[in-house]
């Protein structure tokens, strides 16, 4: 009873889910598993089984989440803060919004390495080739630990990728969540980001507990604070040298909210 077992689970090795049942019925004190966060189908297992999220273990060239269940921890799975878009897309004809994965690497670099985007990001600064490829391949990890949410925009009529927006849980405690978004040239003018913003937002206020949906935009990004006046956001505060700005500078940060009372109220006004 007092054994302190670790596995390293793997999510395409059935083998190692027969181990993971036999450790279980042995009724270890703690059973930790160690999984890749590149691996989901493994961190599905975990969370299916009870077990609590407990850390990262770093290695060289690689880190790996650690899962523990102690004896006696409840085996139901723990509600998730984010879960899966029913049927693995939302869409209104004109946009659908899918989940950003390993295969938006091309896309992904190509957005994040526009000038205005990088100038609208946090820090302002393109991320590397391996930051890109991390943020690809780690995006469902995220998604099930219930800290952002990162889905593709795609044009409905093609399927070709047009830009991306992103649920980050910041405030799990107070239910406030706060979404960003970028679009590559070609698509904008077009309505598509008011389009992924009222979806996401519909999606958030009847999936998750989010109460509060921010967004934040430079003073003079009239562009975004447009999309988020469209999309039925409201003004509510100027927060003065919020955000880090290119070199050092900083750059003050007019915040917008969306409450889910907010959205019936324009739904029934025809909005
Ligand atoms: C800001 C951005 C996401 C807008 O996306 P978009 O899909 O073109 O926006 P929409 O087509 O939904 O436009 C919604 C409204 O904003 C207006 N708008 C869009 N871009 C604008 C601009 N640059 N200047 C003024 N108005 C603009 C549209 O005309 C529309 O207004 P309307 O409904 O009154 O006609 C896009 O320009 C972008 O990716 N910019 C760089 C990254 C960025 O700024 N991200 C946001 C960080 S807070």
């Amino acid at each position: 009873m007092d054994q302190d077992i670790s596995l390293l689970l793997r999510g395409d090795r059935p083998e190692d889910r027969a181990e993971l049942t036999r450790l279980l019925a042995s009724e270890p004190g703690r059973l930790e598993l160690l999984i890749a966060w590149e691996d989901p189908a493994a961190q599905r297992i975990a969370m299916a089984a009870g077990f609590t999220r407990e850390g990262a273990r770093r290695l060289p060239g690689r880190e790996l989440q650690v899962w523990s269940r102690l004896a006696g921890d409840p085996t139901e799975p723990a509600p998730r803060l984010l879960p899966d878009i029913p049927g693995g897309e939302l869409t209104d004809g004109v946009v659908t919004l899918r989940p950003l994965g390993e295969q938006d690497v091309a896309f992904y670099t190509e957005l994040h390495t526009l000038p205005e985007v990088v100038n609208t990001s946090v820090p302002p600064i393109p991320p590397t080739p391996e930051e890109v490829r991390r943020r690809c391949s780690r995006s469902e990890a995220q998604w099930l630990a219930g800290t952002r949410a990162d889905l593709v925009i795609l044009d409905s009529a093609t399927g070709a990728p047009a830009g991306e927006i992103a649920v980050y849980y910041q405030e799990p405690p107070t239910n406030q969540a706060m979404i960003g978004y970028s679009l590559l040239p070609p698509y904008r003018g077009r309505g598509f980001t008011t389009r992924a913003a009222q979806l996401v937002a519909l999606w958030a206020f009847a999936e998750t507990d989010i109460v509060r949906l921010i967004a934040g935009t430079a003073p003079d990004n009239v562009g975004s604070q447009r999309v988020l006046e469209r999309a039925g956001f409201r003004r509510e505060a100027y927060l003065s040298s919020r955000l880090p700005g290119p070199d050092g500078t900083r750059i003050d940060d007019i915040q917008y909210v969306l409450l889910a009372g907010d959205l019936l109220a324009q739904a029934s006004s025809g909005d």
